[in-house]
């Protein structure tokens, strides 16, 4: 059964679609919820990364049949998150976009980061990080967003 929710929504897809169908086919093509990107379709580059239950997931190999239930956020609603309106402040300040290509999965690894982790090291970073490609290479700066976050979740702003 294909009933879950996508930010905050309900979805039923149980009679339109076969059940090994990629979640990120069902964003874009039922929902039209686009900023969700496909890149390499094989848990690679992380452009498809949404939460799942808040946990980072990569939606091009994730078939509707194993979410049950579950609550699912994409880029088009990260905002309304404390972390993803911290981490989104951040990237505006910090300039990150180049092309934008990768940026809506790098926000959605970034923010599930400091959600579940406030005071990341630069090693936490790295991990959390290390799935998400950028062809243009924004690495620096996404980095100095994500630490301009994490400030700005501890003190309070
Ligand atoms: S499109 Fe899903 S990881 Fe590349
Ligand atoms: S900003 Fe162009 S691929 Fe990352």
């Amino acid at each position: 059964m294909a009933i879950f929710y996508v930010n905050k929504e309900r979805v039923d897809v149980s009679s339109s679609v076969a059940p090994d169908t990629p979640l990120l086919w069902i964003l874009r093509d039922s929902l039209n919820l686009t900023g969700t990107k496909y890149g390499c379709g094989m848990a690679l580059c992380g452009a498809c990364t949404v939460h799942v239950d808040g946990a980072p997931t990569r939606s091009c190999i994730t078939s509707i049949d194993s979410i049950g239930t579950s609550e699912i956020t994409t880029i088009e609603a990260i905002g309304t998150t404390a972390a993803g309106a911290k981490i989104q402040k951040a990237w505006r300040d910090h300039e990150v976009v180049q092309c934008g290509y990768c940026q809506s999965g790098q926000i959605m690894s970034a923010s599930a980061l400091l959600a579940s982790n406030a005071h990341p090291t630069d090693s936490d970073i790295d991990d959390a990080m290390s799935g998400n490609i950028c062809r243009c290479g924004t690495y620096v700066r996404i980095r100095e967003a994500i630490k301009q976050a994490a400030k700005s979740i501890e003190q309070g702003d």
